[in-house]
């Protein structure tokens, strides 16, 4: 028995590590659109979104620059939201862009786009 529980307080911590630890610190003091964009997407989008974060540039797809509004305006909020939460290949893309419906609630994920979309409003 003693075995069973060491076994899983191993999994559990291995998991622990592994795990998002960012969305268990987001519960904590629910964080900005800004601060998840940092956290979670900066890293293929780039802290300012011209796709160019490290993870982004070694992808087969490289993560759109957000700034080229002509080629944003094209996605309707509607896609785009399914395109965040299911990832790119639920709206027949590529698979390079993650799925976040289980990291991130709606409401995020509706923050999220927001934010994408920030880019591209004059003011
Ligand atoms: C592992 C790298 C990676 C991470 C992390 C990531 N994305 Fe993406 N994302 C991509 C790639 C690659 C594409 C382009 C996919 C395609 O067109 O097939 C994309 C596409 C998008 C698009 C559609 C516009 C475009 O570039 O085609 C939006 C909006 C978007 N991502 C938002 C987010 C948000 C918000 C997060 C954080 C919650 C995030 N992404 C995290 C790689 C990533």
């Amino acid at each position: 028995m003693r075995r069973i529980v060491c076994l899983l307080s191993t999994i559990l911590g291995v998991a622990l590590v592994i795990g998002p630890t960012a969305v268990t610190a987001w519960a904590a003091d629910s964080p900005t659109a800004e601060q998840m964009f940092q956290d979670t997407c900066a890293r293929c989008h780039g802290t300012t979104g011209f796709g160019d974060g490290p993870d982004g540039t070694t992808l087969a797809t490289h993560p759109r620059n957000f700034h080229d509004c002509d080629i944003m305006a094209k996605d309707a909020d509607e896609k785009v939201f399914e395109e965040i939460k299911g990832g790119s290949a639920s709206i027949g893309r590529s698979n390079d862009m993650p799925s976040w419906g289980e990291a991130l609630s709606d409401d995020e994920i509706h923050n999220l786009l927001a934010y994408v979309r920030h880019f591209c409003k004059t003011k």
